[in-house]
């Protein structure tokens, strides 16, 4: 889709400054726009959230992030993308916000991340619908120095392309959803999250590892891409990885007949328990 045409289609409630962005709906991030009070928010964002990550983020997620040294202000990308681009071939552009599907996917199978450039506001501290600056960064951008995470997320954007030739999009949109954004890893130290929704969210963190109210299953990719979200709420199943090198391999098969045949089966609901569920054990958290 053109920008012209995603814009004038997504009406008055797309946010963010779509008039500097080029025709793969990039643009330059202009750090000098950032206000003083915008670097402030980030910090007590960053503050906030670190408090809460130790012991429910996975280390290696935890390893990244503190090495790109972001805590004190809204980080510049270049010089993030300077890095990337030697640890694991990607790189992060800035996008005015939301894209179309399409061109998100065409920026992932060619390893660049988009993140949006705008922060939330004060009154928006604890949620936003729209992911922001905070959302993008700090939750996607450390695990993309991980090589086997880097591959899947290619691999993703090059099979969100062949989904949509397909029309197969609604189900490969689960997948995206119940690993890179609401992902849970068993780590050799316990149970942990690596996933952006839940890393970058002040409420999730806890609820998705101590919770005794959600489903957490072992991951199992036919059961992900039949499986419905809600993105109002906490999410009432979650789906745990062994590690990125096995989510690369279990994701690695060719998707067409896959679609084929669980286009004839019913979705399952959000809070569903279907028949055949591995139940991945309970949280150890706390105990130990
Ligand atoms: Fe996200």
């Amino acid at each position: 889709m053109r920008l012209d045409e995603f814009v004038s289609n997504s009406g008055p409630n797309l946010r963010g400054d779509y008039s500097r962005a080029r025709a793969d709906f990039t643009l330059d991030q202009d750090l000098s726009a950032y206000t003083v009070e915008e670097h402030t928010l980030w910090r007590r964002l960053y503050e906030r959230q670190m408090k809460l990550l130790p012991g429910y983020a996975f280390e290696t997620y935890l390893e990244y992030l503190s090495g790109l040294e972001a805590g004190d202000s809204i980080p510049g990308f270049e010089r993030v993308s300077q890095r990337l681009r030697r640890a694991t071939g990607w790189e992060i552009v800035a996008v005015p916000g939301l894209i179309p599907d399409l061109a998100f996917f065409d920026h992932l199978a060619n390893r660049r991340f988009p993140v949006t450039v705008w922060l939330r506001k004060p009154e928006e501290f604890d949620y936003v619908v729209e992911p922001d600056v905070f959302h993008d960064f700090f939750g996607h951008v450390p695990l993309l120095f991980d090589g086997a995470y880097a591959d899947y997320l290619h691999a993703y954007g090059k099979g969100g392309l062949k989904a949509a030739r397909l029309d197969a999009l609604k189900m490969l949109a689960r997948l995206y959803w119940y690993t890179v954004e609401f992902g849970l890893i068993r780590a050799p130290e316990g149970l942990r999250i690596f996933g952006a929704g839940i890393l970058s969210s002040g409420g999730e963190v806890v609820h998705s590892i101590d919770s005794q109210q959600p489903h957490r299953l072992a991951f199992d990719l036919e059961r992900i891409l039949r499986t419905d979200y809600r993105i109002d709420r906490y999410q009432d199943t979650y789906f745990v990885i062994e590690s990125f090198e096995r989510l690369v391999a279990d994701t690695a098969p060719d998707f067409t007949p896959i679609y084929k045949r669980l286009r004839e089966l019913p979705p399952i609901a959000p809070d569903e328990a279907a028949p055949g569920d591995e139940i991945a054990p309970r949280p150890e958290h706390g105990l130990s």
